[in-house]
């Protein structure tokens, strides 16, 4: 079914709405935890040189790829080419969408879970042992998560059903620096707290010898993730571009912003995690077991839990719309199927297996594969499989596959913008990043090692 293609209103609308997606919960949520898993400094070295050196190259190749295409990820690749190979791309996308989401609705229903607890005030009187208490009793509930989660996932589904410009544009645009002004305010407080210097050398300060297969896996993987790449959901945004959006100066904006945010979380729940006494590998609860503490501490702390978790909520809620959307698009422009259909169609099945998710903190736990339970395994094949193998393809397409001097209108606007070095990036898509994602994946499974 052929529906009119909307377009984003204005330029601050485009970066908002791709910001939107990117900065969630990848950002507040896993950042913080994996980087802690992964012994800190050293783990935020290597990812910021993958952001620069793979995630802009790869998100300018996807803008680059959608608004030449003006299609969705399975039509962009039938537009611009006559091999079904490039299919794989959406066909993986389609998955990824499905196994994020999955587990995002469980993180988002936590999520929903600490906003409530919030406006109670339920954490006031606890320590930080009561407040760790208070998350792994909820997490491993049956019932409660579950229905946080379904919540959520409705939620999502409606906003997808009422279109681009409407759903995406209008939420994004007041309440993303909102949540920045939060957790600025969390920093500082953090900062102040005594022991928290040991957080901050924690994050900054590199321990080589903490360097291995998994922290290249993760830290690689995560670029992916937190940038939305390697599924076509920046490909689909860019189709609904205008022909003015400079495609360059989007890309490094988009990942300066998300990775600043990751940053600033990570300024406030490190110095947290030392200063109270906590694990910093304590794993997927350690935003909601840290920033309590932080808020029983800080004048107006009651109205700031409630904002932080909120906000929180939306900044989910902007990324879930993002990944609803891939497989919507797929369903209602391949298979014909009416959008609102599809909608309902792909969140009710992304919920059945968000559920498994779900119970597997808890009543499932024990059900493990590959020695990962359900949520562990459907973000590891994910995030370190699936979106970086989308990257390494879209950016071959890019280098080897399009025509350079479409490459070349579509980064300078036909000549309108200059580029800054075309030589650089070509360089990018074709060599450096398909090569470094290769070799990471080659070390990741043990197959070379240095
Ligand atoms: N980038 C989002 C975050 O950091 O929370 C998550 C995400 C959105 C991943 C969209 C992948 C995606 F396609």
């Amino acid at each position: 079914m052929k529906t009119e293609r909307d377009s984003f209103s204005s330029k601050f609308g485009v970066i908002a709405a791709a910001a939107g997606s990117a900065i969630g919960l990848g950002n507040i949520w896993k950042f913080p935890y994996i980087a802690g898993e992964n012994g800190g400094g050293v783990f935020l070295i290597v990812y910021l040189v993958f952001i620069l050196l793979i995630g802009i190259p790869v998100m300018m190749s996807e803008f680059i790829i959608g608004r030449k295409a003006h299609k969705n990820v399975f039509g962009a690749f039938r537009e611009l080419t006559n091999s079904g190979f490039w299919k794989i791309i959406g066909v993986m996308g389609v998955m990824a969408a499905f196994f994020i989401l999955s587990f995002y609705g469980t993180v988002a229903g936590w999520t929903m879970e600490f906003l409530i607890l919030a406006i109670t005030d339920s954490f006031s009187g606890r320590d930080a042992h009561e407040i760790e208490q208070l998350f792994s009793t909820f997490s491993e509930g049956a019932y409660k998560p579950v229905i946080f989660q379904i919540i959520f996932m409705a939620i999502t589904a409606l906003i997808v059903i009422g279109g681009i410009r409407k759903g995406i544009e209008k939420y994004t645009k007041i309440l993303m620096p909102l949540l920045i002004v939060i957790i600025l305010y969390l920093d500082i407080t953090a900062v102040s707290l005594k022991g928290g210097g040991e957080g901050l050398r924690f994050l900054f300060n590199p321990d080589f010898s903490k360097l291995s297969p998994k922290l290249f896996i993760d830290a690689l993987g995560h670029a992916f993730f937190t940038l939305s790449l390697g599924m076509g959901v920046l490909m689909t945004y860019a189709s609904y571009f205008q022909k003015d959006t400079n495609l360059t100066s989007t890309s490094v904006s988009v990942a300066m912003a998300d990775t600043i945010i990751a940053l600033l979380a990570g300024i406030a729940i490190f110095p947290a995690v030392f200063a109270f006494s906590t694990e910093p590998a304590a794993g997927p609860g350690l935003v909601f077991i840290t920033l309590p503490n932080i808020f029983e501490l800080i004048p107006g702390g009651y109205v700031f839990s409630i904002l932080f978790f909120l906000l929180l909520a939306v900044a989910a809620l902007t990324s879930s719309i993002s990944i609803l959307e891939v497989v919507v698009a797929y369903l209602s422009e391949e298979k014909d199927i009416s959008r609102t259909k599809a909608t309902i169609l792909a969140a009710s099945a992304i919920t059945v297996t968000g559920v498994l998710c779900t119970l597997s903190i808890g009543p499932l736990s024990d059900f493990l594969i590959f020695g990962f339970n359900i949520f562990e395994l459907l973000d590891k094949v994910a995030s370190n499989i699936l979106l970086p193998l989308g990257g390494m393809l879209i950016s071959i397409f890019v280098g080897w596959k399009m025509k350079r001097h479409i490459v070349i209108d579509e980064l300078s606007n036909y000549g309108k913008v200059r580029i800054a070095s075309i030589h650089l990036f070509m360089f990018l898509v074709r060599y450096l990043a398909p090569i470094a994602i290769f070799f990471v994946f080659l070390h990741g499974i043990g197959i070379i090692k240095i």
